[in-house]
Order: C-alpha cells, then sequence, then structure tokens
C-alpha cells in the first residue's frame, strides 16, 4: 500500500522525460532486449520505476528499497526482469513492443533522475530474391545494347532499405541507370563491355543485411524460350492484361444473371403469395 502512494508520489512529480535526449535501443523479434538504467556516478538507488510511456502508458517494474518487482498487468508481464544494476531485459520481443520507455531514479536523498529510452523493434532481414526481366526487342542481337529491370525483394525484415552496386565497383551512372519503387526495381542499360559485370542488391535494416548478386547480361543473350518467356515482362503484361478483362468480364456476367436470377424468385414468390387459395371449402 505504502509502495503505491509512492509510486503515485513519484510519477505525479517525474520531471518530463524529454529533459534529456532518448537513448536509442534496437532489438531483433524472438530475442531478448536489455534497457539499461545508466545511473549517473555517486547516485546511490534506493527506488527506481520503469514505465513504459509509447503508445501506451504501462508500468513494467519497480524496485524499492532492495527488492524488484515486474509482476504488473502490461505487454511485458511475464517477460520482463529487473537486474540488480536495473537493467530491465524483456525477453522474446515483438515488433508492436516499440516504443517509449522511462526509468524514474531516485536516491537516498530524494533526489530525482529520468532516462528516456527509444526502443525500434526490426525483423531480420531475410529471403532475398533477385530477379531480371529482359525486353524482347533488346534480346535479339547480342552485340547491342540491352535494356534489363533487376527486381530485389527480401521476404522477410521491416524496415528494410534497398542498394545497389556493381561488382567492377563502377557507380551506377544516371545514364544507363534509374531505380524505381525506392530502390526495389533497378532498370540499367548494358553493353557488351558489360559482359562480365554483375549487379549486387543490399537489402538491409537496423539489425541486418543481406545481398545477392547476379550478372544480367547473359540474360539478354538468351534465345527466347519458352522458359525465358516467363520472365520477359511484356510478355506477362501481354497475359496477365487479357486474362483480368477476362476475369472482370466473366464476373460482371455472372452478376447481371444472378441479380436477375433473384428478381425472378422473388417475383415468383410474391405471386405464390397472392395467388387465390383454392382450396374447396
Ligand atoms: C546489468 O546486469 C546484467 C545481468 O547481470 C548484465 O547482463 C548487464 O550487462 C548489466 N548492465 C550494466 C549496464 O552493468
Ligand atoms: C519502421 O516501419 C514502421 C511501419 O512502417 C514505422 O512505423 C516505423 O516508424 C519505422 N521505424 C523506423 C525506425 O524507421
Amino acid at each position: 500500500m505504502v509502495a503505491w502512494l509512492v509510486i503515485a508520489l513519484l510519477l505525479h512529480q517525474a520531471p518530463p522525460a524529454a529533459a534529456r535526449a532518448a537513448q536509442q535501443v534496437t532489438g531483433v523479434v524472438g530475442r531478448a532486449v536489455s534497457l539499461g538504467a545508466d545511473i549517473p556516478l555517486g547516485f546511490q538507488v534506493r527506488d527506481a520505476i520503469w514505465r513504459y510511456q509509447a503508445p501506451a502508458e504501462e508500468l513494467v517494474a519497480t524496485y524499492f528499497r532492495g527488492s524488484a518487482e515486474t509482476l504488473y498487468q502490461s505487454r511485458f508481464y511475464g517477460r520482463s526482469r529487473l537486474h540488480g544494476n536495473l537493467t530491465l531485459e524483456i525477453s522474446q520481443v515483438e515488433l508492436g513492443d516499440s516504443g517509449i520507455f522511462s526509468v524514474l531514479l531516485v536516491n537516498t536523498r530524494g533526489q530525482t533522475e529520468t532516462r528516456s529510452l527509444h526502443l525500434a523493434i526490426y525483423e531480420v532481414v531475410s529471403q532475398l530474391t533477385l530477379r531480371v526481366f529482359t525486353s524482347e526487342s533488346s534480346r535479339s542481337g547480342s552485340a547491342r545494347a540491352c535494356e534489363v529491370f533487376l527486381t530485389c525483394l527480401a521476404a522477410d525484415g521491416t524496415n528494410v532499405t534497398y542498394s545497389w552496386g556493381r561488382t567492377d565497383d563502377e557507380v551506377l551512372s544516371v545514364d544507363k541507370h534509374s531505380l524505381f519503387e525506392a530502390g526495389q526495381v533497378l532498370w540499367a542499360k548494358l553493353d557488351p563491355s558489360d559482359g562480365q559485370v554483375s549487379y549486387t542488391c543490399t537489402a538491409a535494416n537496423a539489425v541486418s543485411r543481406d545481398s545477392v548478386t547476379t550478372a544480367p547480361w547473359h540474360h539478354c543473350q538468351r534465345k527466347p524460350d519458352a522458359e525465358d518467356a516467363l520472365y520477359d515482362y511484356r510478355n506477362i503484361l501481354l497475359i496477365v492484361l487479357p486474362l483480368s478483362i477476362l476475369l472482370l468480364a466473366v464476373a460482371a456476367i455472372g452478376l447481371l444473371l444472378s441479380r436477375k436470377h433473384s428478381g425472378k424468385q422473388r417475383m415468383k414468390s410474391l405471386s405464390d403469395v397472392s395467388e387465390p387459395d383454392t382450396d374447396p371449402v
């Protein structure tokens, strides 16, 4: 009971957390993360209160006169642990744990210090795929320039940024390269001198990076056979467009028919009801 009063009082008089720049902490989905209290030198901690402040206000852990408590109703219930040095450890972190934490420290003389931490949780980047699309016309002659689209996509990972490089370490000149879709798609104009050049896509976030490399020139030389045709973006358009129009038409006709049908049925049932009773009296 006394402890609750103390908490209420301390929280009430706690200075705004913005008083000091928030410390940035990153975590990885499924792993544990440690939030340090960063106790000032010579500060004899008597009490400490760990709170989750945003997006929701929750009490996570307290430390009063030598005893730690973490069993508060918060999203961290059962996953939090308060160490003797007042480091708060949270296990099995989830993307939704991202937010702002604060710790209020009280020393033996009743002075307070507040620390604010910004926790950002990321999912590791993985399963990167790089695909090459060439156009029919640019593929016909091997002695000519060839235009390719390279697409790079990480199946897993949050806050992923994509970047590209050439294995010959040349910068991607703007006259022969363009980036689309926030760097996920690279357009490149190749000529026979680029025959040996590979392109590397790197996908990265704050906790991980992954990269994949391909030599696109050989896609320019292949004859458009059945397997290749699948990778041709023009062919994809030629198939997808008519197919989607057809599907739309079928759906529209189906809708019309079912409307008509249900309309007829409704009329039929109405006439059933209004038919005079022909039973003999
Ligand atoms: C606090 O204690 C924990 C557990 O003993 C340890 O892993 C961590 O590194 C310590 N942190 C600091 C800042 O001393
Ligand atoms: C990561 O992406 C999410 C969702 O798009 C966003 O809310 C968050 O601010 C991003 N985090 C960082 C550190 O960019």
